[in-house]
């Protein structure tokens, strides 16, 4: 057994792939929200609200998963910009799954709205009501949702010139692999 293995562990795999496709879903939702006023609207965020909260309750459990495994190395021939740029860029992307969730539950508290989940399911509210801070909270929801897009499309074009340029196995690294 190595130090390091060449694959993610496959529930770091599992969690991987399934929450890239609910933040990518998340993302298209939103914005379709916004951009939609009557009944898509109020079906729109029936499905933004809970698929939000279940994102919050994964990156938990992701993280608990990334501290408890262990991650493949990058290849020590990557120029150290790319080593940097790759680790900063997944910071980025475990602190906007935590922090995008959380502003928007915030958000529906701050507007003194009930956080509901369900007909019969209610969040508590996590601050109190106050319309400043809600025009606050909702444009850095917005920013920050966008960041989240412009960043998982940098990631996803560093994957490909993982996968197809340099085919150095880090692509090969989220995909497959039997465990350690
Ligand atoms: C990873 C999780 C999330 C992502 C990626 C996300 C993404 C987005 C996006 C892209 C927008 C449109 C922003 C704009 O154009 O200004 C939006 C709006 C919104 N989001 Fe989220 N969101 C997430 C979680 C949540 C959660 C958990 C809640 C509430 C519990 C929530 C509540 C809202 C609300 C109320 C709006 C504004 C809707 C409107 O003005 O019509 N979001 N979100
Ligand atoms: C919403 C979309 C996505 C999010 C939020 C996301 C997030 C992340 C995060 C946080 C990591 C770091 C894992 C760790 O070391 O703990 C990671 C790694 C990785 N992701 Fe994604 N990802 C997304 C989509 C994609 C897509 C579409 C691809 C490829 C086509 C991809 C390919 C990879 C690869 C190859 C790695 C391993 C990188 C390495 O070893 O340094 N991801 N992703």
């Amino acid at each position: 057994m190595s130090a390091h293995p060449n694959h993610f562990a496959p529930l770091a795999r599992l969690l991987h792939w399934l929450m890239a496709l609910m933040i990518i879903a998340m993302l298209f939702i939103g914005a379709g929200m916004v951009a939609s006023v009557s009944e898509r609207h109020a079906w729109l965020i029936h499905l933004h609200k809970p698929l939000g909260i279940a994102i919050l309750l994964l990156v938990i459990v992701r993280l608990v998963v990334r501290f408890s495994t262990r991650q493949p190395l990058l290849s020590a021939d990557l120029p150290t910009w790319q080593v940097l740029a790759a680790r900063a860029s997944h910071v980025l992307l475990y602190a906007l799954m935590l922090t995008l969730p959380l502003l928007g539950w915030a958000m529906i508290s701050a507007a003194g709205d009930p956080v509901m989940l369900a007909s019969a399911w209610q969040l508590p509210s996590i601050v109190p009501a106050n319309t400043a801070l809600f025009t606050f909270l909702r444009k850095a929801h917005g920013y920050l949702a966008y960041l989240l897009f412009l960043t998982v499309l940098v990631h996803l074009a560093a994957a490909l010139f993982h996968g197809w340029v340099r085919r150095d196995g880090v692509l090969q690294s989220m995909l497959a692999g039997k465990d350690h």
